[in-house]
């Protein structure tokens, strides 16, 4: 028996969600809270792979038609999974059994990554149980099959940040920039506990987009321009600067139509308890919202979202990305 153990971390979007999706360049940063990926042979040709927050079972096997729950399944939150562990067993030649166990710190359905994370650390983990090297950009690209079958069309941010940690620029068809920032990113993130879909919310930007192409084509764009000036803005230091383009970031993306009266609720009484800005981060429709503070009114902040009676939780940079435990 062989066995491995790898974590990825979780994501927000600083700017740029679903203009993304229109090759516009996105801001995202990876954060401190992480998925984790506990993987052993076994023996037989019997797959389980459970999730302890869900504490859900899939049963399945590495040949592509045998699925044991079924696609109809109660653990249908679970089969995107078995895309990434069918990849990784084909490139290592390994048809047998595996006991792999998911245990997240992420909340899931919330704009936060979750999902890639999942795929992201269990692509290593197989990848280093099976006895294979897998770079970064393989272990990114295995993760976003299964973010496919969740999504839809994703961008592919969620599973690169992931993959790489770190603070990057990313635009989909060119590719990812680090980026270098004298000032410290402190955010309080808050959760509406709103469950939405991401791929609803990105059919609802295609469907404005499209019935009003002028306009949400220059709603697009200007949030691209807003990237840029973030980058710009970050890359000087000067975060109040970052914090007002987050809050036009938000009223520009609420445009588009997928805010949430959650996400402005929270948004409202960031901003008025002092935030430097305020917007909802991921998909929106209800998922998390995140304020950018300071030591000064990163307290009032966290009370004044907390108060709309939601979790708020600090988060910050995590610099590493895919790892082995
Ligand atoms: C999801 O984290 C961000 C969206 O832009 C969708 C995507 O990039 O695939 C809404």
């Amino acid at each position: 028996m062989t066995s491995a153990e790898a974590s990825a971390p979780a994501k927000v979007i600083l700017t740029g969600e679903h203009a993304v999706v229109y090759n516009e360049p996105a801001l995202v940063m990876a954060i401190d809270r992480r998925a984790r990926v506990a993987v052993s042979t076994s023996r037989g040709d019997l797959v389980t792979l459970y999730s302890q927050r869900l504490k859900e079972t899939a049963r399945f096997t590495l040949e592509k038609s045998k699925n044991l729950d079924g696609e109809g399944s109660r653990n249908r939150r679970l089969l995107p999974y078995l895309t990434v562990a069918r990849r990784v067993a084909q490139l290592a030649g390994y048809s047998g059994g595996l006991r792999i166990t998911i245990q997240s710190e992420i909340p899931s359905a919330a704009g936060l990554g979750s999902s890639a994370a999942i795929g992201v650390a269990m692509s290593a983990a197989l990848g280093k149980c099976l006895g294979i090297k897998l770079s970064r950009d393989q272990i990114s690209k295995i993760a976003y099959q299964s973010e496919r079958h969740i999504h839809g069309h994703p961008s592919g941010i969620d599973n690169l940040i992931s993959s790489y940690g770190g603070l990057v620029v990313f635009r989909k068809n060119e590719g990812f920039l680090p980026v270098k920032s004298p000032a410290r990113i402190k955010l309080i993130i808050g959760m509406t506990g709103v469950d939405r879909s991401t791929g609803e919310q990105v059919a609802k930007v295609a469907e404005t987009v499209k019935e009003h192409p002028r306009v949400g084509q220059l709603l697009l764009h200007c949030i691209g321009h807003l990237t840029v000036e973030t980058v710009e803005a970050l890359r000087a230091g000067k975060i109040e600067s970052v914090g007002r383009l987050l809050s036009l970031n938000h009223w520009l993306v609420n445009a588009l139509g997928v805010s949430h009266p959650s996400l402005d609720r929270l948004v409202y009484a960031s901003l008025g308890a002092g935030a430097l800005g305020a917007k909802l981060t991921g998909a929106g429709g209800g998922g998390c919202m995140i304020a950018l503070v300071n030591d000064k009114c990163k307290a009032a902040v966290m009370q004044a979202i907390q108060r709309e009676g939601v979790d708020a939780i600090p988060a910050r940079l995590s610099r590493t990305g895919v790892r082995f435990d």
